[in-house]
């Protein structure tokens, strides 16, 4: 027997929900790190190319796959390509990359989390520099202790989400969290340019020299797009066939689209002129935040509390990325086997855990051991971020373009649109 599929509750709430998941790690812990190590403003004009010509006719296009065959990636394109084998292993590598990031993707947001007690505690309070703040962080996530069980909690908040399922869930956390992050960020954005020499960070985002640029700055631009915007592995899919066919999928990929850019720049900004205003270098790689921002609390009246708010809603941004990236999975196997979401969710949750474990192992203790000289957690994110998702990408625009085809995909991009500017309907 076929149960009805839930569907989002309003438009609002699936914008929201996307926008959630795009908007996480991605855009406040990564985008700026990417930026320090990669020739700042140049780097930003690559991405946003990339963000404008590739990301958002992806999303569209794997929005669309999503709302007409209402299914998993792996369903969906078995339905659409009608069982060719080949576009159901796309489906399927979606669902594995899906597995791989959610795994170490969890360990930093356990970190977020542990910063949120360590704040509570009023750890950072008597920091005046960011070495201090860095010496606790690297004290803090060498310890195995602190790194799995935070882990572990934040598997945990995950799994109860999806547990409660899409409209009760997922909608609902997103639509009460996303608000208040955007909020606390332009306050954050205004702390930080006015703080004394600040100055060097804004003309550090706006100056672009294009000689910081090669092929593979082009490459981390391209898979930082796709990380961003939740691309490439069929979470946008499976958000997509909770969509009804009422609404307009073009404005809600430009809004979505539109939102993650909008906080990942902001983000940018938030940090980089505290950046410069503490003396500190730009290219500090993975801890950078969690070096600078702890110590910039203490220049801002009511710092304490707003220490823990932010930590709280850079968990909450990954929070809502999280439970997009186990509702794949866990849809996946719902759909496919029958089971029931309930029981999916936690035994999903227990291996993700269990997968994630030498990730987080690489910051405490396992340092050492490398392949192909990255650490456990460095070549997870980098095959699943920089070769899984625009790979899948590449194949869900040549499914739509090509293999589907325009002339017979566009009749269902039009549906919910009333007017969809140049578009001549295939007779
Ligand atoms: N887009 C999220 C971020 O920027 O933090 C990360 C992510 C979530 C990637 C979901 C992929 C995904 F399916």
């Amino acid at each position: 027997m076929e149960i009805k599929r839930e569907q989002w509750g309003s438009r609002l709430g699936f914008i929201l929900a996307a926008a959630g998941s795009a908007v996480g790690l991605g855009n406040i812990w990564k985008f700026p790190y990417l930026v320090g190590e990669n020739g700042g403003a140049a780097f930003i004009v690559l991405y946003l190319i990339c963000i404008v010509l590739v990301g958002l006719p992806v999303v569209i296009a794997e929005i669309l796959i999503g709302r007409t065959a209402q299914k998993n990636p792996v369903g969906s394109f078995r339905e659409l390509s009608k069982g060719n084998p080949f576009w159901i292993a796309v489906g399927g590598l979606g669902v594995i990359t899906g597995f791989l990031i959610l795994s170490y993707y969890n360990v930093i947001a356990g970190w977020s989390l542990g910063y949120v007690i360590e704040s509570i505690k009023g750890s950072f309070r008597q920091f005046n520099d960011p070495e201090s703040a860095g010496q606790l962080f690297n004290s803090l996530s060498s310890q195995p202790y602190w790194t799995l069980t935070f882990h572990a909690a934040f598997m945990i908040l995950t799994v109860a989400i999806i547990y409660a399922g899409v409209t009760k869930g997922i909608e609902r956390a997103s639509k009460f969290m996303m608000p208040m992050l955007l909020f606390l960020i332009i306050v954050l954005v205004i702390r930080g340019i006015t703080l004394n020499g600040a100055g060097e960070g804004v003309r550090y985002l706006l100056k672009a020299d294009f000689s910081a640029i090669s092929g593979k700055t082009f490459m981390i631009a391209l898979g930082q797009a796709f990380f961003s915007l939740s691309l490439g592995m069929g979470a946008l899919l499976t958000y997509g066939s909770y969509m009804s066919k009422n609404e307009n999928i073009p404005n809600s990929a430009l809004s979505i689209v539109f939102l993650d850019t909008l906080i990942a720049i902001l983000a940018g900004f938030m940090i980089f002129p505290a950046v410069f205003a503490m003396g500190l270098k730009p290219a500090q790689g993975p801890s950078l935040i969690f070096n600078v921002l702890p110590v910039m609390f203490n220049a801002i009246p009511g710092g304490y509390i707003f220490r823990i708010v932010f930590f709280l809603l850079l968990s909450m941004a990954a929070l809502t990325s999280t439970i997009s990236l186990l509702e794949v999975i866990t849809t996946f196997v719902v759909d496919e086997f029958n089971f029931s979401r309930k029981k999916v969710s936690v035994i999903l949750g227990g291996i993700v855990f269990l997968i994630g474990v030498p990730s987080a192992m690489s910051f405490c203790g396992w340092q050492k051991f490398t392949i192909f000289g990255l650490t456990c957690f460095g070549l997870v994110d980098f095959i699943s971020a920089n070769i899984f998702l625009p790979l899948g990408g590449i194949f869900i625009a040549l499914f739509v373009g090509w293999f589907w085809g325009t002339r017979k995909a566009l009749p269902y991009l039009l549906e919910g649109t009333k007017n969809f500017p140049g578009v001549i309907t295939a007779t």
